[in-house]
């Protein structure tokens, strides 16, 4: 008598599209959470017992202590393209396969950054409050005059993917002079591509007239950005981050913003978010949002799709789309 193996085990930790959990019930026995409850630590440890993979978005860290209360794990698939919540080397080192979600949300994250960048600028939310406020009773010369976008120079620190679909807006489509620092030189095809010049962190620093902040956090990257780098700045320029919150120190940002150190700030990700710095929340030369700059509709659904594809092609084809950790599928 045919006898069908049980169906792997999978945990799915926040709430996503129904119908990407339905295609996933197709090869899983799904855990999954439509009620979007934030689970405690010791709540997620308990979930994750017997399970042989988990789908989690940014905000679950899994640790090796997590792990070593997990040891049928075999993968995790993050919805998203960074990816800190992850102890990658605890996952490797017990040979479970990770996977993120890159490429698929490039243009879209680049699509906000440009929206922050350019509503830091001209100080869009800010004249919405004031005219939702009822101030608006006549025209004038002065009222709310920002700076120019077009013709300035744009810095990027971090230049991977989305940090060149940053550049090609800025150059292609603002006119901009861009500038950028990374971790290791562009070739000079994809830097001609991107109309981008790489230059020192010092020089980037004291040149951009908008700075955005695309870079990986982690333990190297944590407070690149202090009152230090601040004051290099230019007193006009704007910072924008959409990489991860950590990066900048918020206090400092929010005490240079005060002090008008620099002149303005966009930001889509936060220290210890959910929760947004105090002081950031009474200041208006910053434009604040909540972690959405891959949020389309297509993009998110996107996201969601490929983390099921790396998660069915592992447990059916012993393959995956876009591993962090190849090295265990060869194991
Ligand atoms: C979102 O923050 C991501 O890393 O994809």
């Amino acid at each position: 008598m045919h006898t069908s193996s049980p169906q792997p085990r999978l945990l799915v930790t926040r709430a996503i599209f129904p119908d990407v959990v339905d295609r996933l019930r197709q090869h899983f026995e799904v855990i999954d959470n439509p009620e979007d409850a934030l689970w405690t630590r010791e709540q997620m440890g308990d979930r994750l017992q017997g399970c042989a993979a988990v789908l989690t978005t940014p905000s679950e860290a899994i640790d090796g202590e997590l792990l070593a209360r997990s040891p049928g794990l075999r993968m995790c698939a993050n919805m998203a393209v960074g990816y800190n919540n992850l102890d990658l080397p605890a996952l490797t080192a017990r040979g479970i396969l990770a996977t993120n979600t890159p490429d698929v949300l490039t243009e879209t994250t680049a699509d906000f950054g440009f929206a922050l960048l350019l509503a830091t600028a001209r100080r869009v939310t800010e004249a919405e409050r004031w005219l939702r406020d009822g101030h608006w009773t006549k025209w004038r010369y002065d009222t709310l005059l920002g700076r120019d976008v077009h013709g300035s120079t744009l810095g990027i620190l971090g230049m991977g993917r989305i940090g060149q679909a940053i550049a090609r807006r800025g150059a292609h489509g603002f006119g901009m002079r861009v500038i950028y620092h990374n971790r290791s030189q562009l070739d000079a095809a994809t830097e001609q591509a991107c109309g981008a010049r790489y230059v020192s962190r010092e020089t980037l620093l004291r040149e951009a007239d908008h700075l955005v902040l695309v870079l990986p956090y982690s333990a190297g990257t944590h407070h690149s950005i202090g009152m230090a780098e601040l004051r290099q700045m230019k007193p006009g320029a704007s910072l924008i981050n959409i990489a991860r919150g950590g990066i900048v120190d918020d206090a400092a940002l929010a005490r240079a913003l005060r002090e008008g150190v620099i002149a303005a700030a966009g930001l889509d990700v936060f220290e210890g978010e959910p929760q947004v710095h105090p002081d950031l929340l009474t200041l208006d030369n910053v434009v604040l949002s909540p972690h959405i700059a891959s949020a389309s509709e297509a993009t998110r659904r996107a996201m969601a799709n490929l983390a099921a594809d790396n998660l069915i092609a592992f447990f059916t084809r012993g393959e995956a789309l876009t591993p962090l950790n190849p090295e265990v599928l060869t194991r």
